[in-house]
């Protein structure tokens, strides 16, 4: 059985004490409410990480949004994988398209950073996604084959068993705009085939798929319940208590 996880991603919000009011409420709120074994994940700014771990890292896990791809040295402003490991971080974001966008962060890279986040033992929560030309002419799954080649498919087995993936269509990232419950099933569908293709079917039956993209708790339920939606990583509504825990009791409904 793959885990169904539901992954909020802060991005660059909230100061410290705003971070840690908002995830004292959300570990009550998921304390008092979820049912079932989802998984519920922050993934915060650096700033936030250590104190987020030590106040309910056990009911709702933490991630961190990015890590360098070397343990140390002289990359002024940068943080290792190997740190955000040490102050009690299980996940990493990897390749969110606003890392791709806006910090040129290539494919190589990513690979490069993936590696690294799996050398410490953390696990990489890594993005995919097509832009709205990319839909528009249809090269989509091209360039999300492309993507997954380059960025994870050098991976070995083992190692790529430990991943996460995550379909977040840039059209539809804090647009308003969710791709349609058949949208997204067919393209994470689509990433199983691949997956299948490259490490066998019983690798890409256990490989968790999240949906990312302007999903809120009106859109959660029916987008789980494709068949190959395994929870969903959530910006905009993760900033919310309300919104984001319904998210994740979205599995239940
Ligand atoms: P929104 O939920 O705000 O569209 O953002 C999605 C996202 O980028 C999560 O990583």
């Amino acid at each position: 059985m793959r885990k169904k996880i539901v992954a909020g991603n802060w991005k660059m919000n909230l100061d410290y004490a705003e971070g840690i009011s908002l995830f004292s409420e959300i570990v009550n709120m998921v304390r008092d409410e979820k049912k079932g074994d989802q998984l519920a994940i922050i993934c915060a700014p650096f700033i936030h990480l250590n104190s987020l771990s030590k106040l309910g890292g056990e009911i709702v896990k933490i991630g961190a949004q990015n890590a360098h791809q070397n343990d140390s040295g002289a990359y002024t402003g940068e943080i290792s994988a190997k740190m955000i490991k040490s102050v009690g971080c299980e996940y990493v974001i990897i390749g969110h398209s606003e890392r791709r966008q806006y910090f040129a962060e290539s494919d190589e890279l990513l690979a490069q950073k993936t590696v690294k986040v799996l050398e410490n033992n953390l696990v990489p929560i890594f993005c995919i996604g097509e832009t709205l030309a990319e839909r528009n002419d249809n090269t989509y799954f091209e360039v999300l084959k492309s993507q997954l080649e380059k960025g994870v498919f050098g991976l070995s087995e083992t190692d790529f068993s430990k991943i996460v993936i995550a379909y977040e269509p840039v059209w539809a990232i804090g647009t308003g705009l969710t791709a349609s419950s058949e949208q997204a099933q067919e393209v994470h569908a689509f990433i199983r085939k691949e997956i299948a293709a490259k490490y066998g079917e019983a690798v890409a039956e256990e490989v968790t798929i999240l949906y990312g993209g302007s999903c809120n708790p009106k859109n959660a339920a029916e987008l789980f319940a494709q068949n190959d939606i395994d929870g969903g990583l959530i910006g905009g509504a993760s900033l919310k208590s309300r919104d984001f825990v319904d998210i994740v009791k979205a599995f239940n409904s």
